[in-house]
């Protein structure tokens, strides 16, 4: 201990402060944030090389306590002005749209809310809470007529005025499972909405944006970055959805049309919750399935993958109030991001699949979400003890008892 003298100590603490600061960056998942975080890390570097250099340890701390306060006391550039903007969110029957419609009414702006259903709770609950300035439109996002009507209906009551953002909120999860047991017309469902119906809003209401500069909001999903088991359906149409996002933010680029992607962690939305409907959908996708597959999946197999998928939803978060600040911080930010995230994790899920080696981001991903026990049944040795071993271990046993 005498060994070390006192201005080592000091370095040792500062350094401690610097690195744990930009670990709690990275941790509260605010990689958006990424021109911060790469400035915490550089500092830290310089203050390790200027150490080195043996400066004297008062001029370096003047230093370091200079960075701290820019990044510390460095205000956000001012929001701009809701007030008159008008702003239209698809799929505002529940969840992040329900929620985004009432914020962004109560903020001050003109909201045009498209519900699938307008006699149902989420239109009536959103009449009788908002400002008359708030319109429902009646939209399926699938249904070319209804967006056409929808921009007439918007165009009318707008008039002159142009639209200044487009939420692209409505989406659908119709079901999840391994791809050989999910339905085509899950596939097909999932890209129906998600992707086409995206696209058919997002180039009808597009004339009315240019007109403003205005903005356009698509909620997304990490499962359309990253491959998550059982998620291929929904996964697939987000992955069309990022890449459309993205080629539309280069190209709107010139008429001043600012194009970001919002990307939430689990959240408590839409159907995750409704356990008959995933009853109901189970049902359907074993009555679908071939005796050859469900035989060498086993039915079992199957209602494990249902189960860890409701114990999933029943632990996601209720709580959608980060994503709806998100909404609202890329409608007003002065220069919006291209892509945000919401919700504890989602940073550090993309950090991990971005930086660590294959193998490590492929097992974060196995774990994370659904962790299989149960092995399809054809796969399964009849002694049993290594039902928990893995999949390419087993398939390989397997391989070889069909060669001898
Ligand atoms: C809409 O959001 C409110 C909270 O803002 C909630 O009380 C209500 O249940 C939601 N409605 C639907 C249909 O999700």
């Amino acid at each position: 201990m005498e060994d070390y003298t006192l201005p080592f100590w000091i370095y040792l603490a500062v350094l401690t402060v610097f690195v744990g600061g930009a670990m709690k960056k990275l941790l509260a998942s605010q990689l958006s944030a990424a021109p911060s975080l790469v400035a915490w890390l550089g500092a830290t570097v310089l203050v390790e090389r200027v150490w080195a250099l043996c400066l004297p340890a008062v001029l370096l701390l003047l230093l370091l306590l200079a960075c701290f306060l820019y990044f510390r006391t460095r205000p956000p550039p001012a929001a701009l002005p809701a007030r008159g903007k008008a702003v239209l969110i698809t799929g505002c029957d529940s969840g992040f749209g329900n929620a985004t419609a009432k914020r962004l009414d109560a903020l001050g702006f003109e909201v045009f809310a498209t519900v699938l259903d307008p006699s149902g709770d989420g239109a009536r609950d959103l009449l009788r809470t908002c400002s008359p300035r708030l319109t429902v439109l009646q939209v399926d996002i699938t249904q070319q007529q209804q967006v056409q009507q929808a921009l007439l209906d918007t165009q009318a009551k707008l008039g002159p005025k142009g639209l200044w953002a487009l939420v692209n909120n409505a989406g659908v999860c119709v079901n999840f499972g391994d791809s050989e047991l999910s339905l085509m017309e899950n596939f097909r469902g999932c890209m129906e909405v998600n992707f086409f119906g995206t696209l058919s809003v997002t180039r009808s209401f597009l004339p009315l944006l240019r007109q403003t500069r205005g903005r356009i909001i698509t909620i997304s999903s990490p499962a359309g970055d990253q491959p998550f088991p059982c998620l291929a359906a929904y996964g697939a149409s987000k992955a069309a959805l990022n890449l459309l996002t993205n080629t539309l933010r280069h190209e709107l680029e010139p008429w001043g049309v600012k194009v970001s992607t919002v990307l939430p962690s689990s959240f408590r939305t839409g159907q995750t919750s409704n356990q008959a409907y995933w009853e109901q959908q189970h049902k359907q996708l074993l009555q679908g399935l071939s005796p050859a597959l469900l035989e060498e999946y086993g039915e079992d197999y199957m209602s494990e993958t249902k189960e860890l998928f409701q114990s999933y939803a029943r632990q996601a978060n209720p709580d959608l109030s980060v994503v709806v600040d998100t909404i609202v911080e890329a409608l007003l930010a002065p220069a919006p991001s291209p892509r945000y995230f919401a919700g504890p994790g989602v940073g550090l899920m993309y950090f991990i699949h971005s930086y660590c080696p294959f193998s490590i981001s492929n097992r974060f991903l196995q774990k994370l979400f659904v962790k299989k026990k149960l092995m399809p049944r054809a796969l399964r040795k009849e002694s049993g003890f290594d039902l928990n071993l893995s999949l390419h271990h087993n398939n390989n046993n397997n391989n070889e008892e069909k060669l001898q």
